[in-house]
Parts: C-alpha cells; sequence; structure tokens
C-alpha cells in the first residue's frame, strides 16, 4: 500500500484536459531533475538519496542516537528552517501528544529556531541539574540563531558536566569543511555528520539533520528511508504521467496557480500534523516564492481552525485551494459510549469510533468547499508510521522540484532570506557592516 493522492476534486475548476496537458512540461521537468540541466543542478542531492544511504550510514546513526538516549534526560536539537523542521514534523507525527508529561525518555527539545530570550531562559532553567546532550545542525554553520543557541547551551553543558563529559555529549552536524561550526567540531572534537554540498537544507531531512533527531527520539529511521525509497521508485521517470503522484500533484497545483487561485492550503484532520504542514510551508514557500511569482503555502489543523478560519476558506476572496493530508486508520481506538439519559443529545454517535466523527467532518467539510469555490487535493496515508511519513516527504520534495521547473523559477536557492539577515548584521553593527550600519541608521 502507498500515500494516495485524489485530484478530481479540482475538476469543474479546472479541466482534465488541462492538467492532463501537462504530460509534455513535466516530463521536460523531470529531464531536467534527473539529467542535472535545469536551474541549481548543483543541489539534487536529494533526488536520489534514499537509494544512496548505506547500512553503514544508517548504523552510525543509530549507534550516535544510543549514545545519546543513554547518557541523557533531554537531547536539545539546535537549528533552524530546513535544519528543524522536518525533524520536528516527523518527531511530532510519531509522538504521543502528551509526551512532555510521559515519563519518556530522553525528551526532545528544540532551540535554535528562534531568538526568543524569555524561550531560552525557560530552556536553560529546564537543563539546570539534568543530564542533557545537543545535536547542533547547521549547514553553513554560521546561522545566527543556532549559533547563539548552541554558545548558550554548551556554555552551560559545560558548567554543569566538565568539558571533557561534555564533549561526548554534543555532537554537530554541518558542512564538510566550510563554517564556524565545522572548525568549532574539529578543534573541540566532538562526533560530527555531514551535509553534502549538494543538499539545500529544506530537501534535508533524510540526511543526518532529520535522521539523527529522529533516531534520538527513538523512531525508525531505517523505515522512514524505506518508504522515501518506495516514493522515489512511484515518484521516478519511469512512471507513467497519470500513475505519477508526483507529476499530478505538480501539474494540477500550477494549473490552479494559472488559474488564478494564489493560495493553497495544506489542511490535516491529524493535529499531529500540524508541523508537517511547516516543513511543507517551508519546502514550497522557499523553493517557489521568487521572481514575484509562486504559490502562497498556509495551513490549518482541522477541526481545530473550522472554529476560526472555517469562515474565510468558506466565503472569502477565491483565491484558495486546498491540499487535505488524511490518515485512514488512526492508532488507536476510542469509541464513544452510550449515555441513558442523553443530555448531550450525543446517542446517535454511540458505538462509533471517534474517528467515524473525524471522517464525516472531513468529508463533509470537503463538500462544503468545493461547493463554496475551494478545489480540492487529497493525499490518504494508510497510517501514520514511518513508512507512510518517508513516502509524504519523498512525494513532496519530488513535487516540489517539478513544480518549480514549471513555474520557471530556481527551486533550490533562496536569495531572498538574506535580506533581513544583512539589516539584522547592520543594526547590531557587525564588524564588516560598518557602511550598511549607516545606511540603515539613516532611514530610523
Ligand atoms: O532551507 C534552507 O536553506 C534554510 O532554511 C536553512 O536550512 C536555514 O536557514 C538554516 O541554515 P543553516 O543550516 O545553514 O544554519
Amino acid at each position: 500500500m502507498d500515500i494516495r493522492l485524489t485530484i478530481d476534486k479540482t475538476y469543474g475548476f479546472v479541466s482534465k484536459e488541462a492538467v492532463a496537458g501537462y504530460e509534455a512540461e513535466v516530463a521536460k521537468c523531470q529531464e531536467m531533475l534527473h539529467q542535472g540541466t535545469g536551474k541549481g543542478n548543483d543541489f539534487l542531492g536529494w533526488l536520489n538519496l534514499p537509494a544512496e544511504i548505506t547500512d553503514e550510514h544508517l548504523a552510525d546513526i543509530e549507534t550516535t542516537a544510543k549514545l545519546l538516549r543513554d547518557n541523557c534526560e533531554v537531547i536539545v536539537v539546535i537549528g533552524i528552517g530546513g535544519s528543524y523542521l522536518g525533524a520536528k514534523a516527523v518527531n511530532d507525527a510519531l509522538s504521543s501528544s502528551f509526551a512532555w508529561l510521559e515519563q519518556h525518555k530522553p525528551v526532545i527539545v528544540y532551540a535554535g529556531q528562534n531568538i526568543g530570550e524569555d524561550y531560552l531562559f525557560e530552556l536553560q532553567q529546564l537543563l539546570k541539574n539534568r543530564k542533557f546532550g545537543i545535536i547542533s545542525i547547521s549547514k553553513s554553520g554560521t546561522t545566527t540563531e543556532p549559533a547563539l543557541a548552541f554558545r548558550l547551551l554548551k556554555t552551560q553543558l559545560e558548567e554543569q558536566q566538565g568539558k571533557a563529559a561534555a564533549k561526548d555529549l554534543i555532537v554537530c552536524i554541518t558542512d564538510k569543511a566550510r563554517g564556524a561550526l565545522r572548525t568549532l567540531a574539529t578543534q573541540e572534537g566532538y562526533k560530527t555528520f555531514v551535509i553534502e554540498d549538494n543538499i539545500g537544507g529544506r530537501f534535508s531531512v533524510l540526511s543526518p539533520v532529520g535522521l539523527l533527531p529522529i533516531a534520538c527520539a527513538g523512531f525508525d529511521v531505517r523505515q522512514l528511508v524505506a518508504g522515501a525509497l518506495r516514493m522515489q521508485k512511484v515518484c521516478g521517470q519511469e512512471t507513467a504521467f497519470e500513475q505519477n503522484p508526483a507529476a499530478q500533484y505538480a501539474a494540477v497545483r500550477n494549473e490552479l496557480y494559472r488559474s488564478g487561485k494564489k493560495i493553497e492550503i495544506l489542511v490535516n484532520f491529524h493535529p499531529k500534523l500540524h508541523y508537517v504542514s511547516e516543513w511543507w510551508k517551508q519546502l514550497y514557500g522557499e523553493s517557489e516564492g521568487k521572481e514575484h511569482k509562486g504559490i502562497f503555502p498556509a495551513s490549518v489543523d482541522f477541526t481545530t481552525d473550522l472554529h476560526s478560519m472555517g469562515q474565510w476558506i468558506q466565503e472569502g476572496e477565491r483565491i484558495i485551494f486546498e491540499t487535505v493530508i488524511s490518515v485512514a486508520e488512526p492508532n488507536h481506538t476510542v469509541m464513544f459510549p452510550h449515555n441513558d439519559a442523553n443530555l448531550d443529545g450525543l446517542n446517535f454517535l454511540a458505538g462509533k469510533r471517534v474517528d467515524e466523527v473525524n471522517k464525516m467532518a472531513e468529508l463533509g467539510t470537503m463538500l462544503a468547499h468545493v461547493d463554496g469555490g475551494v478545489p480540492n487535493l487529497r493525499i490518504e496515508l494508510p497510517k501514520l508510521n514511518e513508512y507512510y511519513l518517508g513516502q509524504l516527504i519523498y512525494f513532496f520534495e519530488k513535487a516540489c522540484g517539478i513544480s518549480g521547473y514549471l513555474l520557471g523559477v530556481n527551486p533550490f536557492d533562496q536569495p531572498g532570506v538574506e535580506a533581513y539577515k544583512k539589516n539584522m548584521f547592520a543594526l547590531l553593527e557587525k564588524p564588516g557592516y560598518e557602511e550598511a550600519t549607516k545606511a540603515i541608521k539613516s532611514r530610523l
């Protein structure tokens, strides 16, 4: 069984023929990806990654994860953007919703994904007198947010454990040669994993960037990779256009975009998928939002957000379409009980599973939205586990590459993210930014 994409509820907004008409264009995009002839072709390391991951590499990840798990009550994963969201998405999707209250050890927490002083203070308090380890992730090795968090937490760890013991509780994932994090790791003798040059941050979840924190949380990275490998085949060049979910998704969302649907909302009916949407937003937002083009990727968690965003989606400006991620079979069963008094009037649900109510909410919402002018795509996961999350990740990555090329942009760069950094460094008077500091201060 595989994840399954359904697009028939977009027909009526775009024609079946128009979507089918993308076949040749998509084949060209596939060719550009697989032959490495398109824009950004030095960042295609993710394309065949599932097939290239060796048993030895996975064993190294697992051994390192076990060492941290055996020796830490808390593991702090430091990273931002592509060096954070993939692991967070998978770990949240697979963990108990109340993991923070349960006594599972180790607890995984995140840092370096913001510059919140209160957040860092509270984290320092949490780690006080606790045995903790650090996974510091930064491809460039120079990103401000994680670098700042790493200095703070490394200092705390050394104070609590002593420098020698702290060394064995720190793992760095970074470039093989460049960047401050590589220099620091080499000098301090930390265990390291390499992010290959040809894998961009948002495409790096199947590299050590995602795999180590996922293994540290106790999840099966071999199953994750197996799922991705399966999708590598299913979404490959050899699969016919109509059977290829990545090709279909890329084609239909571009046709919707060309017809005026400028916003795609990724919808889930499973609260654990919140961060899958956050990961997806970065993947598509950073890949396609350039040259004043690109679908704006948004997300909602249903049914929660039906009570906040539902009105807008049903009746706001008709520039949206939605892609629903649906999990066919929950991992647990809760039956709704009968009540003799029936004061809440819910006995019509007695004997049903809670998921049946959720599924009817999903179906009812889909029909209402289609009636209200919102085209609907649906991706069904048979279950929420490592294997199908691996499939979902690779499916979205492959579709993103194709979709970016259909749009005519380089899906693998992100020139726009530098603008805020330049201003921030100028305002902070970073050495080397003297001219920029003068210029920016004159504007204040
Ligand atoms: O996808 C990207 O390239 C970015 O989101 C980066 O992953 C993010 O900015 C973090 O960069 P780095 O890993 O170099 O610290």
